[in-house]
């Protein structure tokens, strides 16, 4: 008999969960859905400052625009379950990635990367934090986390 094959799981990480992972969970979603692959996602956050709150409003606005969902989210913060259950733990920046090394068993290690990792030709490798900008940064978020979707996924489905 062959084993079953299991949907793989993806986590995004960022700093609060509020803005950036919750809005690569919802795009990813979306995407993925589009694209026929069966996949486990989920978000948490680097930090407990927002814990339990819905995604930021300007991320929900600029998501909405697109069409994404991001019914049912709430912050929360990463736990140490976390890199046995997810097979790719995808930080939007070095600073979340390093702090995702941290506190990650030795034997998970490689299960974290950087979700820009998957734009080819990617100018650059981490997704600006928008929380104190101005609105164009939610915009921005969206242009590289739509790329990076797109990217996983091509990786997923080979
Ligand atoms: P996120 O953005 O990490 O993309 O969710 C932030 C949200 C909140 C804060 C910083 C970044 N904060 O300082 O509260």
């Amino acid at each position: 008999m062959m084993p079953p094959i299991l949907p793989p799981k993806v986590l995004f990480i960022c700093l609060g969960n509020i803005c950036r992972s919750p809005t690569a969970e919802a795009v990813f979603r979306a995407r993925a859905k589009s694209a026929g692959l069966d996949v486990i996602i989920d978000s948490a956050g680097t930090s407990g400052w927002h814990i339990g709150e819905p995604p930021d409003h300007r991320s929900i606005e600029a998501g909405e625009m697109r069409g994404y969902s991001f019914a049912g989210q709430a912050s929360r913060k990463v736990i140490r379950a976390d890199f046995a259950k997810f097979d790719y733990i995808l930080a939007m920046d070095l600073k979340n990635a390093a702090a995702l090394k941290k506190i990650c068993p030795e034997n998970y290690i490689s299960r974290i990367g950087l979700f820009l990792d998957y734009v080819p030709q990617a100018k650059i490798s981490e997704v600006p934090d928008p929380y104190y900008g101005d609105g164009d940064g939610f915009t921005k978020v969206l242009d590289l986390i739509e790329q990076a979707s797109d990217g996983l996924i091509a990786a997923l489905k080979q």
